[in-house]
């Protein structure tokens, strides 16, 4: 059978396929034309969040097309009702990138509150003068108020994690989770309640048309001057010019991001922010994370073309 890679598959997942398949790799720099040419006859398709897997690639892919193996959590890229209507099988890989991309929130919510990286920023600059006692201010996580939005897998881990610090956590999830009410003493409350009185918002939803611009120049405006956002989910899950205004305008106090609208587009006015952190997507970019990422891209691809069936699909 034939196994194509849209892009690439890292070493340890290209060592766990079962080679008796034909792999085509097209490699990172692999642009639509070819794509679209060289999923012909493919049984299986791995694709990434920077692949678009539409009508039209299942269509030139054929009706012999079984899997589409998403090397990510997120699977906003995939048409999963196309998939479905063509009786093509989605993978992705949860549970393997949850610390990896909790820690990174933690990380950028450390970095936006302590003004790590905006402080660098005007030291690299050479615009350091030496210790002011009144610079570069930030707040503690210990005593902060924490808000969660999203209580997933990785959004419970970021609050198992932000506990530690001794803050009060609040969480807004579509249902109520009641052990983790118990373990973290985490209260859950409406949006406008965990905005209005968060210190930290940290995003962790999935991109839906239900989550599109859910932080939007209203959301914004209810949270505290000095509050600070985090988003490692989807950057659609923001309106990032509503956020650049309230960054520009000090009606926030910061930000951490890793997800943007049109990446690989950063839009200036994010960048040139006061008191805002930037990473580029790499929220599940550790070794271990990558790797059995890449695993389990792997084991859902032997898994559907032997017919034993996939290990984490989603549907
Ligand atoms: C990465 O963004 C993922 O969804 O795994």
């Amino acid at each position: 059978m034939k196994i194509v890679i849209a892009r690439e598959l890292l070493t340890a997942g290209l060592e766990e396929l079962d080679r008796t398949h034909t792999v085509l790799s097209n490699g990172l720099d692999c642009g639509r034309e070819q794509l679209l040419e060289s999923v012909a006859g493919a049984d299986a398709i791995v694709a990434d969040p920077t692949v678009s897997v539409d009508e039209e690639l299942l269509e030139a892919a054929g009706a012999q097309l079984k899997l589409v193996a998403n090397f990510a959590v997120g699977h906003d890229n995939v048409d999963l009702d196309a998939c479905r209507a063509r009786g093509v099988v989605v993978t992705n890989t949860p549970d393997v990138l949850t610390n990896a991309t909790a820690e990174l929130a933690v990380g950028l919510t450390l970095a936006a509150a302590r003004r790590i990286t905006g402080s660098e920023r005007r030291m690299r600059n050479g615009e350091w003068r030496g210790w002011d006692p009144g610079d570069f201010l930030g707040f503690e996580l210990s005593g902060a108020t924490i808000g969660v939005v999203g209580m997933g897998r990785i959004g419970r881990r970021y609050a198992e994690l932000m506990s530690g610090f001794g803050g009060k956590l609040l969480y807004w999830s579509r249902s109520s989770k009641p052990d983790v009410e118990s373990e973290l003493t985490a209260h859950r409350a409406e949006m406008k309640e965990l905005l209005t009185h968060s210190d930290v918002v940290s995003l962790h939803l999935p991109s839906s048309p239900d989550t599109r611009h859910l932080i939007d120049a209203d959301a914004l405006a209810l949270m505290k001057p000095s509050a600070i956002l985090v988003n490692t989910g989807r950057g659609a899950v923001v309106d990032g010019e509503a956020l650049a205004d309230a960054l520009e305008a000090g009606t926030i106090g910061g930000a951490g991001l890793d997800v943007y609208e049109a990446e690989p587009d950063v839009p200036e006015r994010l960048l040139d922010a006061p008191n805002t952190a930037l990473t580029p997507h790499i929220g599940s970019a550790t070794h271990r994370s990558r790797d059995d990422m890449a695993r389990l891209v792997a084991r859902n691809v032997n898994g559907v073309l032997d017919g034993t069936g996939a290990v984490t699909p989603l549907h």
